[in-house]
């Protein structure tokens, strides 16, 4: 086999076979074939697509390309949340130890940050302590002490997929659907979870700019994860507009934490409710209303917000920082970004948001960049806001004032005020099932 035929035939629009896809990601995975030729059939598959059955196949060769999770060994229905990536996404920081206080078991394995989107595990690490590199057998330990724990992906886990998105991150092949939903459901299928949850973003600050393409991959991904045994479910969530009012890593544990004890905003709340219930119902703990009650009372009850001071303690980190987020601390150097004139907030454009964000440091410009764990953008007024001239928009902070210019001048650009109260858009779109789309 060649891949000079392989890429030849999908350049052509012709599907692949089994076993030219499993020999080709084998044979990527282990070195033989270069980079220049995956990047060469990456963009076919850009241009050209898979089928259904081709994007399977390829799912299935990625996940069996390094280490598959056993979780059988640890009782409880075991659950898992994926988000596609967004800005001010905090969710996972609730999600996960609502359903973990509501008996399920959470073993997730998080990534890191990525462009103008933020990651779980760089926001675990602004935690003092916290531990995001667990072994696998400290990541079961802690899942079987505390029924929770979130680390960064084992370096041995789907390393085709590693070596993929790093390949399509700097030659434009990110946002093709087959290769996302591969990417994605690779990970999810080789780290062993019985149920699945996806938050697939929409939107200016997601992959999929239209809630239509945000249902095709959806519809993908599900069925994917139906054809593999997994109970699974996709929501399809806006992000057009950040997702809270805090952004970056110790603000959105801040954030998350107030969630946690109630006091969240209204969109993150809402969102992770939805979550959190479409999993406990896809864990068999009931309908979806009740499920629903059942992540309110974790709420209330502050039992979830002790599950995650939990997993902290037990990953090592600062369990105080999690009942007194204040301990995280503020950044040195604050600038407040007044509105240029009166009206109402028409758009916030979330990826130049993300931009402003990583300027201040809440991000990675490139791969070796240093996070500033308290760098962020605190938002004061969000889309459809009534706002006066000179009245606060947004507060940013860093631990670097060099930073503070140029990042106002980013968030000013993702900005739009006009004298119309601009039209509101639901904040879930569609829920996606194997039944269909509701
Ligand atoms: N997240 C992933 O893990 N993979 C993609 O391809 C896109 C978002």
């Amino acid at each position: 086999m060649r891949m000079y035929d392989i890429i030849t035939k999908k350049r052509g629009g012709a599907a692949l076979s089994e076993e030219e896809i499993r020999w080709m990601i084998t044979g990527y995975t282990k070195g033989y074939i270069p980079d220049y030729q995956m990047s060469s059939f990456l963009m076919a598959v850009y241009f050209q697509g898979m089928t259904d059955e081709e994007t399977a196949i390829l799912t299935d060769a990625m996940a069996k390309s390094g280490e598959q999770l056993d979780l059988s060994g640890i009782p409880g229905v075991k659950v898992d949340k994926h988000s596609t990536g967004g800005v001010g996404d905090k969710t996972t920081l609730i999600v996960a130890p609502v359903v973990a206080a509501c008996g399920c078991v959470v073993a997730k394995m998080s990534g890191r940050g990525l462009g103008h989107t933020g990651g779980t595990v760089d926001k675990l690490e602004s935690i003092p302590g916290t531990r995001t590199s667990l072994s696998g057998e400290e990541f079961l330990d802690v899942v079987r002490r505390t029924g929770i724990a979130v680390t960064g992906q084992s370096p041995n886990l789907a390393p085709a997929d590693k070596k993929l998105y790093a390949l399509r991150d700097v030659t434009a092949t990110v946002d093709s659907i087959p290769l996302i939903a591969a990417s994605i459901m690779s990970k999810k299928l080789a780290a062993g979870s019985d149920c699945i949850v996806l938050d697939v973003k929409t939107g200016s600050g997601a992959f999929m700019k239209t809630p239509e393409d945000a249902v095709t991959l959806a519809e993908k991904m599900v069925a994917i994860g139906v054809h593999n045994g997994k109970r699974i479910a996709a929501l399809i969530t806006n992000m057009d507009i950040p997702l809270g009012y805090q952004i970056g890593n110790a603000l959105e544990v801040e954030e998350a934490v107030r969630t946690l004890q109630g006091q969240g905003p209204a969109d993150l709340t809402e969102v992770c409710l939805a979550l959190a219930a479409q999993l406990l119902y896809l864990a068999g703990k009931g309908d979806l209303d009740y499920c629903r009650g059942l992540a309110q009372d974790a709420l209330k009850s502050g039992a979830a917000l002790e599950k995650l001071a939990a997993m902290i303690e037990a990953q090592g980190g600062d369990a105080e920082c999690v009942r007194h987020p204040e301990k995280l601390g503020r950044a040195p150097f604050a600038m407040e970004v007044k509105a240029e004139k009166s009206g109402y907030v028409t758009k916030m454009d979330s990826a130049g948001i993300g931009i402003a964000a990583m300027l201040l440091g809440a991000g990675r410009e490139t791969k070796e960049s240093e996070i500033d764990p308290l760098a962020g953008i605190i938002l004061s007024k969000k889309t459809g806001d009534s706002v006066k001239k000179g009245e606060t928009l947004a507060t940013l902070l860093t631990s670097d004032e060099a930073k503070l210019e140029a990042a106002k001048e980013r968030f000013l650009e993702a900005v739009e005020t006009g004298a119309k109260a601009p039209q509101k858009k639901p904040l879930i779109f569609a829920r996606v099932t194997e039944r269909g789309v509701e």
